[in-house]
């Protein structure tokens, strides 16, 4: 009988052992899977839940590119700081104008929420530059249109059409070879996002909005406030000339108005929509830059952790 109890015992911890083996390891392997990038980790999730699960693991370092400088601590301390917001982020945005929907930058400055085409150009020669060849920029779109050529994605829900050069830091090549000065241009641009290679938040695209009606409360919210998406009307049809019928509408009330050779810049991490009062398909070159605030070292990190790869 005593030989009995003293087997069940022996046999309970031995139980106990294993259940806490079979634990730690999936723990483990869980927390700290040494390929970023497996099928699995990036299969579950959200986005954000699958970055802080990368930024938590100690394997950072694997996937980090090895042409950068930066010192080990410098490292950490932004990494760190990217994966506090990334933690933060519910309690960053309750009571916040702004809701992007996958990474919040805690401190950048607020002034930017919209700039009009004079400051603008003091704020960002990328502006300047692509002014400067807005000729060559809309003879290039107009021959691609009579080309009918190239991969449009539609987007129903907005009514709009969508011609990818950079499509979430992934660069569409067939749509980039229609379009070869563009994209030439493109690559002289310092803080176009899409200057730092593979980069999620960057995108590069001609937007045709379709001449529809949509439900005045369709509004839309950016990926990221670390992002400033700036517009250049390319071929912008008023309907009446003394009417700007053609406009975004940046956090409710502020109408940006879309015209040719005249650019806009918003914050998209606040809500905005997009309007077409007129009877004409409207053509924009849209460009994602960096929020000023942010530093070159700050930038190539974000890029390393906000990778293309991500994507699914
Ligand atoms: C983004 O826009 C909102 C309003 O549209 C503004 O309150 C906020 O401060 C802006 N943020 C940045 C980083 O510019
Ligand atoms: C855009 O153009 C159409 C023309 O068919 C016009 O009827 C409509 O009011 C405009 N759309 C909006 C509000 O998006
Ligand atoms: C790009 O990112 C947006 C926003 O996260 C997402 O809705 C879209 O499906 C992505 N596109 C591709 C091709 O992954």
């Amino acid at each position: 009988m005593r030989e009995q109890v003293w087997f069940f015992r022996l046999f309970i911890v031995f139980v106990i052992i294993c259940v806490y083996r079979v634990l730690l390891q999936y723990v483990l392997k869980y927390r700290h899977c040494p390929n970023p990038f497996c099928s699995k980790c990036l299969g579950s999730g959200t986005m954000r839940e699958r970055v802080i699960r990368i930024l938590e693991g100690n394997d950072f370092n694997s996937y980090r590119v090895g042409e950068t400088k930066e010192s080990k601590e410098e490292a950490e301390r932004l990494n760190t700081l990217v994966l506090t917001n990334l933690l933060e982020h519910k309690r960053l945005l309750s009571k916040n104008i702004e809701k992007p929907t996958i990474y919040y930058h805690r401190g950048l400055s607020s002034t930017l929420y919209y700039i009009e085409h004079a400051n603008l150009l003091k704020t960002y020669r990328d502006c300047a530059i692509l002014l400067d060849k807005y000729d060559m920029l809309r003879q290039e779109l107009i021959i691609l249109l009579q080309q009918n050529n190239g991969k449009w994605k539609i987007d129903p829900i907005n009514k709009r059409s969508l011609f990818y050069l950079y499509e979430n830091g992934t660069e569409n090549e067939l749509n980039c070879k229609l379009m070869p000065q563009t994209f030439e241009l493109l690559q002289t641009l310092p803080n176009a996002i899409i200057s730092n290679a593979d980069c999620l938040f960057a995108n590069v695209m001609i937007t045709c909005l379709d001449p529809m009606i949509l439900p005045s409360d369709t509004q839309e919210y950016g990926v990221t406030n670390c992002r400033i998406r700036c517009h250049l009307g390319l071929q912008c049809i008023a309907q009446d000339s003394d009417n700007k019928e053609v406009y975004i509408v940046a956090n409710k009330y502020k109408r940006l108005p879309l015209e040719n050779n005249h650019m806009v810049a918003y914050n998209d991490s606040a809500a905005h929509q997009y309007v077409n009062n007129t009877n004409y398909k409207q053509y924009i070159l849209t460009v994602d830059l960096w929020h000023p605030d942010l530093s070159t070292s700050m930038r190539k990190h974000l890029a390393k952790v906000f990778h293309s790869r991500l994507s699914t």
